[in-house]
């Protein structure tokens, strides 16, 4: 596995690459997780090579967020890829992402609004402008996200979509399904800020959650079984519910009910000095 940090060499190593067969990106922000290895694996099934990004972005972090405090571990990060058999390891500095000057901006209207549009604004911009960065960068044939960030991935759609991304096409971002904890708690680098008591009560949002959905897939409307998943989240310590909303699983529609189309349950919460987040699937009827 190469490791690079300057986009000529990046280009440099990835032309003979792209030669021999497909390319595919992971883009991450390091801090891996057994959820990010599934994405490695399942980029390694469809294409000859793999590349792994890993960019804390500071672009889509808010100023009182925690991008100091996020975890970097990148000599970690960069063996437990090696053994995964990752073809390059990209992981530019912020002055090689962002060069004195940079100034440019994409922001992505309709699915970037709302959930956690409205609690972090001024996020998704960051995410659409890096992630079209590193599709400039890498040129993947496909890309692969986590499905625990539902909200980015429909950004991201949309973003390619919107800018005419020939490689990756949007047909080729895949959304790859959450990795869960024994107790159902959805895997993210974030998890690590919980103290023990915080992480055994962290599994109340996932069991809220499913229960929630049971009603919804009853026939019930959405409004109250969510009202009963708040208030068994802060039963259990969690400090607030940022939301919890019925969403079209597609265009993110909110929804009253269960519909014809294939919903979600999308939520975010805060337990100690984590906000996790979560989404889950609520069947048609
Ligand atoms: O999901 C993430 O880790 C980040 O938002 C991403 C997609 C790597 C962009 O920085």
């Amino acid at each position: 596995m190469q490791t690079l940090n300057q986009l000529s060499a990046l280009r440099n190593c990835l032309s003979p690459l792209r030669a021999a067969g497909k390319i595919a990106l992971v883009p991450t922000m390091g801090a891996l997780h057994d959820g990010h290895i599934s994405l490695v694996r399942q980029a390694r099934d469809r294409a000859a090579h793999v590349v792994v990004s890993i960019f804390v972005n500071p672009r889509q972090f808010g100023a009182n967020e925690d991008l100091d405090a996020y975890p970097r571990q990148l000599a970690r990060d960069a063996a437990l890829l090696q053994a995964e058999g990752v073809a390059v390891l990209w992981a530019p500095t912020v002055e090689e992402m962002y060069p004195a000057g940079y100034a440019t901006n994409i922001s992505v209207s309709g699915v970037s609004e709302g959930l956690c549009g409205a609690a972090r604004p001024g996020h998704f911009d960051g995410v659409a402008t890096v992630v079209a960065k590193l599709f400039n960068q890498v040129q993947p044939d496909l890309a692969l996200f986590g499905e625990k960030d539902w909200q980015q991935l429909a950004v991201i759609r949309r973003m390619a979509r919107d800018l005419d991304f020939a490689q990756p096409h949007v047909s080729a971002i895949l959304g790859v399904e959450t990795l869960r904890e024994a107790d159902g708690l959805a895997m993210s680098s974030r998890n690590a800020y919980l103290t023990p008591q915080e992480r055994a009560a962290a599994a109340a949002l996932p069991r809220a959650m499913r229960a929630a959905i049971a009603r919804i897939e009853g026939g019930e409307p959405a409004a109250p079984a969510l009202a009963e998943l708040e208030r068994a989240i802060l039963a259990a310590g969690f400090a607030s519910l940022d939301y919890a909303e019925l969403r079209d699983a597609d265009t993110l529609e909110p929804l009253p009910a269960a519909s014809p189309h294939p919903a979600r349950l999308i939520a975010a919460a805060r337990l100690g000095k984590a906000r996790l987040i979560d989404n889950m699937p609520v069947a048609p009827i």
